[in-house]
């Protein structure tokens, strides 16, 4: 695994950087592989990304889009990951719905629809039921609390080794997650953290020693690469330079 971390004066710098880099990682898939897979956030951190994106001539149809979590909501509820992105980014751009794969949540059962979920990514990643789906990108926040996609403290799904798909859940409110070990066969995780909330979080999953049940971000580290995007308020106390 590589590490990097970059520290960007604000939240607008750390946008426009992720946009960059994010361009450059589909880019860079296609060239390779002829396609790009990619996992979105949810919150709110990402939305101008995704707006940004929205404003890029990219080969869409050689780009297929999934969600690393998902609220178990309708996809019309505002809480909703999928909605967030479809109204910010892909109902903006010209991509066939084939190439867009959200995260089923309307079996009314979790556990049915994380399972459904499964299937689809081992099928459009011809993927056998032993191996983790490889994704080319997958962006993830966290949260005040040191989480990450709905991998909240101290919950079941943190210890999931063999599902790459998983019902997770925040307060006694289940989310279907991208579990660990689908998270670290990704080629790239791009962690974008913006503001002094996350700072003491932030210090314990950065912190040589500690413990990962709590801060649940620290479970994060990818076969490929694992970059940090933090705006200066996030990482305030990450011995890292201010990126220019
Ligand atoms: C979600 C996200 C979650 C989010 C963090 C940070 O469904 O909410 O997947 O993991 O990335 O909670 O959220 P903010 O970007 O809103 O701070």
């Amino acid at each position: 695994m590589k590490k990097i971390v970059e520290v960007l004066a604000d939240k607008v710098s750390l946008i426009e950087r992720s946009q960059v880099l994010v361009v450059d990682k589909i880019q860079s898939a296609i060239a390779s592989r002829g396609q790009c897979s990619i996992a979105l956030a949810g919150g709110s951190t990402p939305k101008p990304l995704y707006e940004a994106l929205a404003q890029e001539n990219l080969p869409w149809d050689k780009i297929h889009i999934f969600w690393g979590d998902e609220r178990y909501v309708a996809p019309n509820h505002p809480d909703s990951n999928q909605l967030m992105a479809r109204q910010a980014w892909l109902d903006k751009i010209e991509i066939a719905e084939t190439n867009i794969h959200p995260i089923p949540t309307e079996a009314n059962n979790p556990e049915i629809d994380a399972q459904s979920y499964e299937a689809e990514l081992r099928k459009v990643f011809a993927a056998s039921p032993e191996e983790f789906p490889t994704f080319d990108i997958i962006l993830l926040g966290m949260g005040d609390d040191g989480h990450t996609a709905s991998l909240f403290p101290h919950t079941s799904v943190l210890n999931e080794a063999k599902k790459a798909i998983a019902v997770g859940n925040k307060d006694g409110q289940p989310r279907i997650t991208f579990t660990v070990p689908l998270l670290n066969q990704a080629r790239c995780v791009l962690f974008l953290v913006a503001g002094a909330n996350k700072q003491a979080a932030l210090e314990q999953v950065f912190a040589a020693q500690g413990d990962a049940m709590t801060y649940p971000s620290r479970l994060i580290n990818p076969q490929g690469e694992l970059w940090w995007l933090l705006d200066r308020n996030a990482g305030a106390k990450i011995n890292v330079p201010i990126s220019c």
